[in-house]
């Protein structure tokens, strides 16, 4: 018997994460210098932790309730409002997810349907698994570096045909580094609006801004309200990515919708864990700030390191903690530099191409990680390219 063949079909348009097969290649080899993780080098500020560990002797050991603590709700529509400029109902237009994943999963398992075409920026964030689970076809609208990775409308434009119905936009993005400005968001929304497709925003970085880059919501503009669904996630804000929680604002039909899942799904999100995320939300954010601005000296180290290796040129990231360095000199695929970088100088990097095919002649680089290791890096990239 082969289970194999039981499984279902719709399982086939599901990958394996190109970072997951570069990870695998990097464990292999001893010393290597991770700059492929996607996460803060941080520990979860401490009085988020000492929330936690007070709600589990408050008694926060049970079920909650399936959209999220009513009073974690309620901050979050606070923060929606003050930051996001975002009005949301906590009651009804509010649904607190087991990370902005389980937000964007859902979201794509209530909306689409097979033929569906979902437009997506390239290079841009992975959604591709998701999108063809569900029989959707993905479209993609290129990023171009020579735009400094921002998208133009015109673009969006000409892809949109009668079977487009979702946007996924990531902005500040996730791998470039760059921030869609208002003017681009606001002629996208326009064509959102007069084709009337639904836009999934998808803002995990939206506080790690550099050099006064104003982070703007999609959903806040005139008449994008109820065509907007908004996924946050405390990951990256407060290094919180093990914790699982972000949250997901949408018009109520769909959030009653995400609810009623949720009950046969996972029941809700750790109720401990939600109580760390209202910690987050509710108090002092100065913890934020001050990651934000060690990211921002490490942004420079990178930029200006990969800026003065020969062969190699690198926009400035705005936004993130991800540099997104041109690597087409060396005449490579992005997977054979990553894998020579690993194999043969001990740094690990992502390969463009993860991210669609207009990736290729890129890698991403993560600073989440010590000045230091940048360097080192740095100094390892440098000799590595020497020997090409
Ligand atoms: C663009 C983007 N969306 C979503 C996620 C998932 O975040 P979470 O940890 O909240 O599930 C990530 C994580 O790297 C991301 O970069």
């Amino acid at each position: 018997m082969n289970i194999e063949n039981f499984f279902a079909k719709r399982n086939r348009g599901v990958e394996w994460s190109g970072i997951r097969i570069m990870f695998a290649l990097a464990d292999e080899i001893d010393n290597v210098i991770n700059l492929g993780i996607g996460q803060p080098d941080f520990d979860t500020p401490v009085h988020i932790r000492d929330a936690a560990k007070k709600a589990l002797d408050q008694g926060y050991t049970r079920y909650p309730p399936a959209s999220g603590f009513p009073d974690l709700r309620e901050v979050v529509a606070e923060k929606l409002e003050r930051e996001n400029k975002i009005k949301a109902d906590p009651d009804s237009e509010i649904f607190i997810s087991v990370g902005a994943m389980q937000g964007i999963f859902n979201v794509m398992l209530h909306m689409i349907e097979a033929g569906d075409e979902v437009l997506v920026v390239d290079p841009g964030y992975d959604y591709y698994s998701q999108i063809r689970l569900f029989g959707g076809v993905p479209v993609r609208i290129p990023a171009k570096e020579e735009n400094r990775f921002k998208i133009d409308p015109e673009d969006v434009k000409k892809a949109i045909t009668s079977k487009s119905k979702v946007m996924i936009l990531n902005t500040p993005s996730n791998p470039t580094g760059a921030v869609f400005d208002r003017e681009i968001l606001e002629q996208i929304a326009k064509l959102c609006k007069e084709h009337q497709i639904v836009v999934l925003s998808d803002e995990p970085y939206e506080h790690i801004m550099f050099d006064g880059n104003e982070h703007v919501s999609i959903g806040s503009f005139e008449g994008m309200k109820d065509l907007t669904i908004s996924v946050y996630t405390l990951s990256k804000s407060y290094a919180m990515t093990g914790w699982r929680v972000g949250y997901v604002v949408a018009n109520k039909a769909l959030i009653d919708e995400m609810e009623k899942l949720m009950e046969h799904m996972v029941s809700g999100v750790t109720a401990v864990a939600q109580r760390a995320a209202l910690a987050a939300i509710s108090g002092s954010q100065e913890c934020v700030h001050q990651m934000v601005e060690r990211y921002a000296k490490r942004r420079d180290i990178i930029y200006n390191g990969l800026n003065n290796i020969k062969g190699i040129s690198c926009i400035k990231p705005e936004s993130t903690f991800y540099a997104f360095p041109n690597i087409s000199s060396f005449g490579m695929s992005s997977w054979d530099f990553a894998k020579y970088m690993v194999k043969e100088h001990k740094v690990a990097v992502v390969p463009g191409s993860i991210f669609g095919e207009n990736g290729e002649g890129f890698v991403r680089i993560s600073f989440a990680t010590s000045s230091q290791n940048l360097e080192l890096a740095l100094e390892k990239i440098e000799k590595g390219v020497a020997a090409l």
